[in-house]
């Protein structure tokens, strides 16, 4: 595969085969990722990943602190409120992942379903958890994205799927003192990795993109 196949191919998975990866091919795809560019090649990354019985008990553990209403408290704040074009690519996605699910995500129960499939990491072998320190500056927030997509690219390059996720940084604090990481540290991203389900209608649905021409002003 090519690289322009491979970033033009990728999508986020949501339902995963429990086949679990070898360990050293997990490793091979975290080995691609840390050629990513970083300000003043400062590599800010620093990778959890979790599989087995302990990512069960850290799915219950993220479960029951929903289940007891337990306000997220991610490190990153969330995002919002959208300016009104955003919002408005956001409704169509939402729309359409209505169409296609039949769920309502207007409603509390669909949602928190949906906050569950988040936490069981979609029925994935592994989590991989991205951190870095919290002292470091916005720029360091932007590596640690290229990081993340170049894990996701090496990941589908190696026949894997992979879905980037906010949610699983909802309960941070208690993310890192599961997984035995200081306070200190900024948890960015969570990602779900394994084999994806083909099979599954919810892997059908690739979002749109916007038109080339309007992302791009071309000056001579
Ligand atoms: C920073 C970030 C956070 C995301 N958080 C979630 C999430 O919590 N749950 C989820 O199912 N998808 C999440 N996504 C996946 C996006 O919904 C997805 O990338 C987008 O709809 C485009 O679809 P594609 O990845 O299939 O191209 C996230 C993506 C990014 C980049």
């Amino acid at each position: 595969m090519d690289a322009i196949e491979c970033i033009k191919t990728r999508m986020s998975i949501r339902k995963f085969k429990i086949d679990p990866v070898p360990a050293d091919i997990l490793l091979k795809v975290i080995d691609a990722a840390k050629w990513s560019p970083s300000y003043k090649n400062s590599q800010p990354w620093e990778v959890v990943i979790i599989s087995g019985q302990r990512k069960e008990e850290l799915s219950n553990l993220l479960v029951q602190l929903l289940d007891k209403n337990t306000p997220p408290s991610p490190d990153l704040p969330k995002p919002g409120p959208w300016p009104p074009a955003i919002d408005a690519r956001i409704s169509a996605l939402m729309k359409k992942r209505r169409e296609l699910t039949g769920k309502d995500f207007s409603s509390a129960e669909v949602r928190k379903q949906s906050k569950i499939a988040n936490f069981r990491f979609y029925g994935a072998p592994h989590g991989i958890f991205l951190f870095q320190d919290s002292a470091l500056s916005a720029w360091s927030i932007f590596d640690i994205g290229l990081f993340a997509q170049s894990l996701m690219l090496a990941a589908h390059a190696f026949g894997l799927g992979t879905v980037p996720q906010a949610f699983l940084t909802d309960y941070a604090k208690d993310v890192k003192k599961f997984l035995g990481v200081p306070e200190s540290k900024r948890l960015v991203l969570g990602i779900s990795i394994g084999y994806s389900d083909l099979e599954s209608p919810v892997n059908s649905f690739r979002p749109d993109r916007r038109d080339t021409e309007e992302i791009a002003k071309m000056i001579e």
